[in-house]
C-alpha cells in the first residue's frame, strides 16, 4: 500500500469509529473496513481476553478457530508477550495455528488499555511476506483507534 492508501484508510477508520462507543460495533465495522481496503488478506478480526484464552470476536474471512490458549499461536503469543509479531512466514513459526490453511503471513497486534490485555487485532495475508514495518505502524494505529472510541468494559 501506498503512504497515501494507509493515511486515507486511518482517516475512514476515525470517522467509522468515533460516533459510535460500543466495542463489539467498533470491531465488527473496523474488520470490514480493514478486509474491503487492504489488498492480499484472507482474514482481518478480533479475538478478545477470556480467562485464560482468548475468544472469537468479530472478523471478516473464512471460519475461525473459536478459542485460542494464551501462549499458544501467533494470537496467544502475541497476547501473552503484549508486543506485535509480524511473521512472513506462518510455517516457520513454532506453535502457528492454520484456521485458514490458504494463511502464510500473519499480523498479530494486541489490544491493551489502562496495561489491561484486551485481546488482539489479527491480520492474515495467503502472500508470505505480506507485512512491512509500515503496515505494522498502520494496524497498530488501527488498534488504538478501536481502542481511543471503544467502551472497551462492554466487549
Ligand atoms: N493463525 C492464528 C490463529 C487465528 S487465525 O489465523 C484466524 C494463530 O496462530 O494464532
Amino acid at each position: 500500500m501506498q503512504t497515501k492508501a494507509r493515511e486515507l484508510l486511518l482517516e475512514q477508520a476515525r470517522a467509522l469509529l468515533e460516533s459510535e462507543s460500543n466495542a463489539i460495533a467498533n470491531a465488527a465495522n473496523l474488520s470490514a473496513l480493514i478486509f474491503a481496503q487492504v489488498p492480499d488478506l484472507n482474514w482481518a478480526g478480533f479475538y478478545f481476553v477470556d480467562g485464560d484464552s482468548l475468544v472469537l470476536g468479530p472478523f471478516q474471512g473464512n471460519l475461525a478457530c473459536t478459542r485460542i490458549p494464551l501462549g499458544q499461536g501467533v494470537c496467544g503469543t502475541a497476547a501473552q508477550r503484549r508486543e506485535t509479531l509480524r511473521i512472513d512466514n506462518v510455517h516457520d513459526f513454532a506453535g502457528h495455528i492454520a484456521c485458514d490453511s490458504a494463511s502464510e503471513s500473519e499480523l498479530v497486534v494486541p489490544l491493551i488499555k489502562a496495561q489491561t490485555l484486551l485481546g488482539v487485532l489479527d491480520i492474515d495475508s495467503p502472500r508470505q511476506q505480506r507485512f512491512n514495518a509500515d503496515d505494522q505502524s498502520m494496524f497498530e494505529q488501527l488498534a488504538a483507534c478501536w481502542l481511543d472510541n471503544s467502551d472497551v468494559h462492554k466487549a
